[in-house]
């Protein structure tokens, strides 16, 4: 799946969001070192803390079919906001740590800016990010 591949299913998916207190919605496909393609959406809850991102979401749904090796190689982030237009969407600081643990040197991440997508990388996304 190439990367525009993973921007659509990651549009596809952000439709189904939950997101009735923020009206933002957030869709996250990722493509896994083994190939295989998952996607999130944000999920808030009435008990604000609870709420879990569209990037998490992604993550867990790939773990849980994968295991404990699974590595990222690629993941795209779509937003579509309250007044029904495209907008940024920079990964907040709990996805990045989730996204280092599950990372490569080469994990590549493309996300919403203000002026059209950014493409980086997870390390650059969290330097000098804590581990074990
Ligand atoms: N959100 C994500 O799903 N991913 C991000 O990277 C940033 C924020 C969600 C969380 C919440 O449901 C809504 O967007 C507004 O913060």
């Amino acid at each position: 799946m190439t990367s525009s591949d993973l921007k659509n299913q990651a549009e596809a998916t952000m439709m189904n969001a939950y997101s009735p207190y923020s009206n933002f919605k957030v869709g996250a496909a990722i493509r896994t070192v083994a190939g295989n393609v998952y996607s999130g959406c944000n999920v808030e809850n009435a008990s604000y803390g609870l709420s879990i991102c569209a990037e998490r979401n992604a993550i867990m749904q790939a773990v849980a079919t994968e295991g404990p090796g699974m590595k990222l190689a690629a993941v795209v982030v779509t937003n579509y906001n309250q007044k029904g237009e495209s907008g940024a969407c920079s990964p907040c600081g709990a996805c990045r740590q989730f996204m280092i643990e599950f990372a490569t040197p080469q994990t590549t991440v493309i996300y919403p800016g203000e002026n059209g997508d950014i493409e980086t990388n997870a390390d650059k996304l969290l330097p000098d990010s804590f581990s074990f």
